[in-house]
């Protein structure tokens, strides 16, 4: 897995459909995707559940681009090595997930994961600066986590210009996720985010069937970041 800051689309699977995510993710990457997003909830970090190890280890096969494993759970530290065996390329903990977010990085990393940081909305990127040499992405919350198709928080793009700004010439990507859109998208990418990950505006449309709408989905976020 290679370093650049060019905009990478990372479709997430929870809009596409739970019943055929083998074919699902190989009609999005055939369609354009750079990266697939997975979304592991656990009912108790978020107020939803979605799926485990298991599961990222039967999709894993049909992937490939970059599989990027968004952990919405807490503990953490209990299951890294078993995402980590399940093939994640990048393994992302949460900063509000428990008071050792250090030593979660360092495990993430030590499993040889590439180690990612996401922040909810309402958290500062205050307290990060001494975690920024143990990371490879950080990712922004721009809705709170939990479930797909919700509004993007504003605000969220002054947080992107300092976390910009503050990660300079080190090589860590910047991920939104939530609420991205080709009017959303722009915004973002103008802050300093290369990697946009986005549910329902990728997936709507289209079916395992009828994967061009992907495409057209796809291409149409990555227009309104070109112009
Ligand atoms: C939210 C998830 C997101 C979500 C994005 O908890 O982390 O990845 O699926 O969905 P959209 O793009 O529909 O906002
Ligand atoms: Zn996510």
């Amino acid at each position: 897995m290679s370093f650049d800051r060019s905009i990478k689309i990372a479709p997430s699977i929870l809009s596409a459909d739970f019943a055929n995510f083998g074919a699902e993710i190989e009609a999005v990457e055939a369609q354009g995707a750079d990266w697939i997003h997975v979304d592991v909830m656990d009912g108790h970090f978020v107020p939803n559940l979605t799926f485990g190890p298991p599961l990222c280890a039967a999709i894993r096969k049909h992937i490939n681009t970059v599989m990027d494993v968004h952990l919405m759970i807490s503990p953490v530290d209990p299951y890294i090595q078993a995402f980590a065996d399940a093939g994640a390329d990048v393994l992302t903990a949460h900063l509000e997930a428990g008071p050792h977010i250090h030593r979660t990085l360092q495990a993430i990393r030590g499993a040889g994961c590439k180690a990612g940081l996401a922040l909810n909305p309402g958290t500062g990127v205050e307290d990060i600066d001494y975690l920024l040499d143990m990371v490879d992405l950080i990712c922004v919350m721009t809705v709170n986590p939990g479930f797909g198709g919700q509004k993007f928080i504003h605000s969220q793009i002054e947080k992107v210009k300092k976390l910009r700004a503050m990660i300079g010439d080190r090589p860590i990507h910047i991920e939104i996720d939530g609420g991205i859109t080709p009017e959303t998208a722009p915004l973002m990418a103008a802050a300093g985010a290369d990697v946009l990950v986005a549910g329902s505006a990728v997936f709507k449309g289209g079916s395992v069937q009828n994967p061009a709408p992907y495409g057209e989905n796809i291409r149409a976020i990555k227009a309104s970041v070109a112009s």
